[in-house]
């Protein structure tokens, strides 16, 4: 095929897409989720993120990355969101309305994805805040009960509150018609709060150190042989699971060296 004319104009479609706002949630005053419709030539891999904005004053678009929450095989996208209230994007994006339009990214992408794992036996899951979200895709692909024999999704909140989403969510998957079935056999659901009196208190980090964890749910310490770590929180979260990990002689993975364990920065900016 001969090389286009150098002055052709480009047929390129722009960065973005305009999406319509179908559903808005209210969890807290700091948390919100929301539903925007999805292209039909938008593909992405569970666990992936995709760039989210409104236009500025000025036309240009202001965006942030956040890791989808719906699953590939649903019509819509889901998104779950901190409110900031001097945040450029989030306080404005926390009053949306359904019928408003959000921009969507067309490129989402991403190393917190099954891909970037080794087999493995058990997988776990460590949250914060938001950090649930790439989660709540990976908890209703097929392919994660395909690939391991149990699933362990550990979410820390500051407050109580803050893990109805969550609760919300794996309720729904275990009662959902395609992945119900197998997210009752393997997945479990393991909550503690730092800041409220709740069940169990305290963060995710001691109570792998202390063995509290793996007592509670009743599984061995933290074996590279067969098990497998995705991390999705705060900056601090995503430090010292990394170093539970190397200190228990995980190798870090990747999309190109799929390996033991995989990280990524959840959307919970002073934005
Ligand atoms: P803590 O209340 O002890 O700071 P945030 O809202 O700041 O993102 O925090 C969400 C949750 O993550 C809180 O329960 C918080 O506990 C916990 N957290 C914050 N930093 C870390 C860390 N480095 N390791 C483990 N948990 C953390």
């Amino acid at each position: 095929t001969p090389a286009p004319a150098k002055n052709a104009v480009s047929a390129k479609p722009g960065p973005f897409t305009v999406e319509t706002v179908l559903e808005v949630k209210h969890y807290t005053d700091r948390l919100f989720s929301f539903r925007l419709t999805r292209p039909a030539a938008f593909r992405f891999r569970s666990g992936e993120f995709v760039m989210i904005g409104l236009p500025k004053e000025d036309g240009k678009p202001l965006l942030r990355a956040y890791s989808i929450a719906s699953p590939f095989w649903d019509e819509a996208l889901d998104f779950y969101s901190i409110k900031v209230a001097d945040g450029p994007l989030t306080s404005r994006l926390q009053h949306i309305q359904p019928g408003d339009e959000v921009l969507l990214g067309r490129k989402p992408t991403g190393t917190l994805v099954l891909d970037a794992l080794k087999p493995g036996k058990r997988l776990y899951m460590i949250s914060t805040g938001t950090g649930i979200a790439p989660f709540a895709s990976l908890i209703r692909d097929p392919e994660t009960y395909e690939k391991f024999d149990e699933v362990i999704l550990t979410h820390t909140c500051r407050q109580l509150d803050e893990l109805t989403y969550g609760e919300e969510l794996v309720a729904a998957t275990k009662q959902d018609e395609l992945i119900g079935e197998m997210a009752r056999e393997k997945l479990v659901h393991f909550t503690s709060v730092t800041r409220d009196d709740g069940p169990v208190k305290g963060r995710v980090t001691d109570m792998i150190r202390s063995g509290e964890l793996a007592t509670r749910l009743g599984v061995p310490a933290l074996d590279p042989t067969v098990d497998r770590v995705m991390i999705c929180g705060s900056e601090g979260l995503l430090k010292d699971v990394k170093q539970i990990c190397l200190d228990a002689n995980f190798i870090e993975g990747s999309n190109a060296a799929p390996a033991d364990f995989v990280i990524e920065k959840a959307f919970v900016s002073t934005d």
